[in-house]
Parts: C-alpha cells; structure tokens; sequence
C-alpha cells in the first residue's frame, strides 16, 4: 500500500503559467489546487481562454509551469528536463489532442 502523499495519480499545488509574448505577460493559470485519485473520472471545464489547455499541457508533461508543482504518480515532473519529461509521457500518460494529429496515409 502506497502512502497518503502517493495516493494520488495527479496532483497540483500553487501551480502558474505565465505567457509571454513580446514583452507581453499573461497569467493563464493563477495558482491552481487540486487532485485525481487513482480510477478517479475528471472533467475539466470552462469558457473558451479560461486555461483548460494550459492545464492539461502541464499535467501531461508537455509544458512547464512557471511556478508550482506538477505531481504525476507521485513524481514532482516540474523541473524535469525534455529527456524525462519524454519517460514520463511515454510511461505514464495517455493524450487525446483536440485536433486529433492523425497521420493520413498511415492506419494506426
Ligand atoms: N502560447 C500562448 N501565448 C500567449 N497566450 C496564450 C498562449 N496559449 C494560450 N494563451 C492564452 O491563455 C489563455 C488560456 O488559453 P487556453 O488555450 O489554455 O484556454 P482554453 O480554456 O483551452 O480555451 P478553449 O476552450 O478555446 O480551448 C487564453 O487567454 C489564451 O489566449
Ligand atoms: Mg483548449
């Protein structure tokens, strides 16, 4: 039996995004708690801009956030480098996108 602390499948704690664009900032993710049990079903939701998949690139691994920690299985991915954050996807993490990036002339 794991520990409480690892109990968790995805875990987010104090986490911001911070776009900038040519000297512009924009705080996309404003301090965001929360947390998925393992067999836990969760839907994320909100108006268009309101950072859904901003959220969802941090807890996939394939952005990092600009301050806060990103819990995936109990490892903090936050200042993982591009090499683990590559494991980690490849071992850990399923990823539909909103547009599918389907290959066309291939079948799977
Ligand atoms: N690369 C970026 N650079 C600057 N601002 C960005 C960038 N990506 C997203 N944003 C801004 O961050 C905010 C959150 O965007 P995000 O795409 O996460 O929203 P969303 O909830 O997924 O929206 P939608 O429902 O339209 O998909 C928006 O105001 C968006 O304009
Ligand atoms: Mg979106």
């Amino acid at each position: 039996m794991k520990n409480n602390k690892e109990s968790y499948i995805v875990k987010v704690s104090n986490l911001e995004r911070v776009y900038e664009n040519g000297g512009l900032k924009y705080e996309a993710l404003k301090g965001i708690n929360f947390d998925v049990k393992p067999g836990e079903f969760v839907s994320i939701m909100g108006p268009s801009g309101s950072g859904k998949t901003t959220l969802l690139n941090q807890i996939g691994a394939l952005d990092k956030p600009t301050r806060g920690d990103v819990y995936i299985d109990g490892l903090n991915i936050s200042d993982y480098n591009e090499s683990d954050l590559y494991e980690v996807r490849r071992q850990k993490i399923g990823f539909i996108f909103q547009s599918f990036y389907l290959v066309p002339n291939l079948s799977v």
